[in-house]
């Protein structure tokens, strides 16, 4: 299986590299760079969208499967990419949005047009709920971007839904015909093309209940309410993957990812387990979720390092006992900085704490996945940036509603925005810091999003010929992680699980290699000896019998 040891650097074409000077990355700026990632050891680039889209959620709103967002290039350029992964001895993924498309899409436009168009059933539509003579949506249903997941449309008098923005309409997977256009248009389409897999959006969401009921209220304030139970994991999604795989999928020798977030043991064995014909892997929410509600990632609390262990379990525990396979990450595009998230993002720290999460993530078992910008340790935005920098349609939605009901400079709204600053999507979004020109050598005038001010300090220029950046750190972590198959396929034993400064593991494969590692998840000095026995293959520290702060060390035993 090619995808086990892989590692996987996603790309996010918006702010990755503009080529042509207008703002906006490109296809053919990944392609200038094809020689770095590839420098870095990664194995497969995962290409966010960059189908044809009105760009209300980034590309995850798709208006045609078949054309490329004309900013980032053509189908042309897109077959270069192509060759130029492949003839590097990469592969490329792309992100497979089939739970929604845009209502610019074609599908959308015919199916809102009347209510007898032979497309009106391949969304989702209902009549109106009267409530005193008021016109209500069907349900109280909560979008993921804030409001109701309803959308009332004039012309036939009825609401569509969308579980995300008003502009991303659900598909109807119970239609045949409409399944059928799907594996035809954005999964055939592209294999055809010779792409070699896909990360799978929102893989758990396609089947609706039924029934439609109201949400039971979890969040008395709000009118609207999370709709999960009624919508992730439902009774046909199993069999809407098995079909795909089987209609699609299975002809070629592809690899898939889904993206599914939180799940029990049991339903995630029935998404990825080896013999089910669904999925190849997927990613799991528990570790980049972490200190959120779980039914609102603005409601933050805390957590602390066991509850941090805690998540490395959840999402591997089933490695060995059963022929599930899982994913190791911790940032994307919808997520922080990991740094500033789960280290230390301060100038004295910055690059030591990255490094001591570079060898977690290098130990843990499942295909490895890297975000743009993580390799050199970009951090969250600033956090006195006011809410105009930020662009994404998720922050900017949460921060209308929450305005509509408090006074801006209320504390609840200060609040808010010291949680935005922690944990919105758009700290991953911000131009990739090339170097310490204007605009970060991201582009030749200013960027659709601002850059992140710290660029002059991290940017890759001054990193690549560094033998002790953060960079090059994570390249012989991704090296060192392919020479012991402990650390890919092993189980994970994690020792005092309690201790609240170090994460302490050992990894194993019967018959073969054992790895411990200690790493120093606080400021302090932590007192350490090591058996004298055991090799030392890595760390960030001077190997004295103390781990300083945020020191880390990987032995062979
Ligand atoms: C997934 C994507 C996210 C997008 C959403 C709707 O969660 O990762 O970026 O907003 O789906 O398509
Ligand atoms: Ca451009």
């Amino acid at each position: 299986m090619w995808w086990k040891e892989a590692s996987i650097y996603q790309i996010w074409p918006a702010s990755f590299k503009d080529s042509n000077d207008d703002g906006v990355g490109d296809i053919q700026g990944i392609i200038s760079k094809l020689d770095y990632v590839k420098n870095l050891g990664v194995d497969i680039i995962w290409l966010s969208p960059m189908y044809d889209s009105p760009q209300d959620d980034m590309g995850y709103d798709i208006s045609n499967y078949e054309k490329v967002y004309p900013k980032y290039g053509d189908l042309n350029d897109m077959t270069q990419l192509i060759e130029g992964c492949h003839s590097r001895g990469m592969k490329l993924i792309l992100d497979l949005v089939i739970n929604h498309t845009s209502s610019e899409h074609e599908w959308f436009k015919q199916s809102r047009a009347s209510l007898d168009n032979p497309k009106r059933d391949w969304y989702i539509w209902k009549k109106p709920k009267y409530v005193d003579g008021k016109r209500c949506p069907p349900n109280n249903w909560l979008s993921y971007f804030s409001g109701s997941a309803w959308e009332y449309d004039e012309a036939t008098d009825e609401y569509y839904l969308h579980l995300f923005a008003k502009s991303q309409p659900d598909l109807n997977w119970e239609n045949e015909e409409c399944r059928n256009a799907i594996y035809n248009s954005a999964v055939k389409f592209w294999f055809e093309k010779g792409i070699d897999g896909f990360r799978i959006d929102t893989a758990g969401m396609y089947s609706k209940d039924q029934r439609f009921l109201d949400a039971p209220i979890v969040f008395p304030d709000n009118e609207y309410q999370p709709c999960k139970v009624f919508h992730q994991n439902g009774p046909r999604i199993h069999e809407f993957h098995q079909e795909m795989f089987k209609k699609v999928t299975s002809h070629y020798d592809a690899m898939t990812v889904g993206e599914v977030g939180h799940c029990s043991r049991d339903e995630l064995i029935r998404y990825v387990g080896a013999s089910r014909g669904e999925m190849n892997m997927m990613f799991l929410f528990d570790m980049v979720e972490l200190g959120s509600d779980p039914l609102d990632r603005f409601r933050y609390m805390d957590f602390d390092l066991t509850d941090f262990k805690n998540t490395v379990i959840r999402q591997s525990e089933f490695i060995g006992t059963t022929d599930a396979w899982t994913t190791v990450f911790n940032e994307n595009h919808d997520q922080a900085r990991s740094i500033t998230r789960f280290a230390n993002d301060s100038p004295e720290y910055r690059v030591k704490s990255g490094k001591l999460l570079a060898m977690l993530q290098s130990c843990l078992s499942g295909t490895l996945f890297l975000y743009q910008g993580q390799e050199i340790g970009m951090t969250n935005v600033p956090k006195e940036w006011p809410i105009e920098e930020y662009k994404d349609i998720n922050s900017i939605n949460y921060y209308q509603e929450l305005v509509e009901k408090h006074p801006k400079d209320s504390a609840k709204v200060k609040e808010f925005m010291k949680v935005l600053n922690l944990i919105a999507r758009d700290n991953a979004r911000t131009p990739v810091q090339w170097d310490s020109t204007a605009y970060a050598g991201f582009s030749g005038v200013e960027p659709w999003m601002r850059v992140n001010d710290n660029y002059k300090e991290i940017n890759a220029a001054s990193q690549v010929d560094d033998p002790e950046s953060l960079y090059n750190f994570w390249s012989k972590c991704l090296a060192n992680r392919k020479k012991f198959p402990s650390l890919i396929y092993g189980q994970i034993e994690i020792l005092n699980l309690d201790n609240k400064d170090t994460f302490e593991f050992v990894k194993k494969t019967e018959g073969k290699d054992e790895i411990y590692v200690i790493l120093n998840f606080s400021q302090k000095d932590v007192d350490f000896t090591p058996n004298s026995e055991w090799k030392l293959l890595i760390t960030n520290g001077d190997n004295s019998s103390k781990l300083t702060p945020y020191e880390g060390r990987i032995y062979s035993m």
